[in-house]
């Protein structure tokens, strides 16, 4: 019974997520959407976000933008207070990978991901932090990665990125507990999103997390009642060893 109850504590919420377009994003918007909370979704792709917005049953606002500008993630912010005069939860999601040796990653490469999966996360978070402590309460998520933990040949620039993210929550805990705020890290395996180079669906990952997997871990994280808080949450397939 109680279990029932704490679930559904997401109706009315209001909660921002990024790289809301596809993916892992798109189906925490439609989940949380569908539990009743109110949703603002941010990517740039403007169709695929506006189709996220149009299946959200009135719940989804979609305001298209770059996680890594701050002039979009404060409008991203501005709207979501402007619609429902607060923000309860920010999911910083937004990302993507480059797997390549070091001497073969492009100084444009290793920038552009960084801006996107390190200063995206700080960006989107610096932007809703003044309202979250004004509430004395909020709720900010990061998506970060098992490889925010380790590393493999191949991965320096993704997994420099994630251990970026760990960093800056690390620190961020410390900052914002005393304002009433949780900090909770995401670290995933293998998820059949759009992230790897074969593409959602492959056959080779339909043992994978489903992205539906990912968005119920998300509503499971976030709605834990006031005084509780998952500082970190790592999940896996079975089939990937850890
Ligand atoms: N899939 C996995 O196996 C896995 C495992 C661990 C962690 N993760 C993490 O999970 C997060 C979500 O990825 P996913 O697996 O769902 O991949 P995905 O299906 O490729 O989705 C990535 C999302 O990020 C958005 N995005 C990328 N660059 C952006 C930018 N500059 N500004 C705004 N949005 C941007 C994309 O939208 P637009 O292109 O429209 O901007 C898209 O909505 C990432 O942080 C990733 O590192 C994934």
């Amino acid at each position: 019974m109680r279990i029932t109850k704490q679930i559904m504590q997401v109706d009315n919420k209001t909660i921002i997520i990024s790289g809301a377009s596809r993916g892992i994003g798109r189906a925490t918007a439609l989940l949380l959407a569908q539990q009743g909370a109110n949703v603002v979704i941010t990517a740039r792709n403007v169709i695929e976000l506006k189709e996220v917005e149009s299946e959200g049953q009135g719940k989804i606002v979609a305001v298209p933008g770059d996680v890594s500008s701050e002039v979009d993630m404060e409008r991203v912010v501005q709207t979501a207070l402007d619609r429902f005069g607060r923000i309860d939860v920010v999911i910083n999601n937004a990302g993507y990978g480059v797997f390549k040796n070091v001497d073969e990653i492009s100084v444009d490469e290793w920038d552009a991901l960084m801006a996107t999966n390190v200063k995206g996360t700080f960006v989107l978070t610096k932007a809703a932090l003044p309202t979250l402590k004004a509430q004395g309460a909020g709720h900010i998520v990061v998506v970060a990665s098992d490889v925010a933990k380790r590393t493999f040949a191949g991965g320096s620039l993704y997994t420099a990125s994630k251990y970026a993210q760990e960093a800056f929550m690390g620190a961020l805990r410390k900052e914002v507990r005393p304002f009433g705020i949780k900090v909770t890290g995401v670290y995933s395996g293998l998820v059949d999103s759009h992230f790897h180079a074969k593409g959602h669906g492959h056959e080779t990952s339909q043992n994978w997390l489903k992205n539906e997997d990912m968005a119920e871990s998300m509503l499971f994280i976030i709605s834990r009642p006031a005084h509780v808080v998952i500082d970190e949450f790592m999940v896996h397939p079975l089939e990937q060893e850890y």
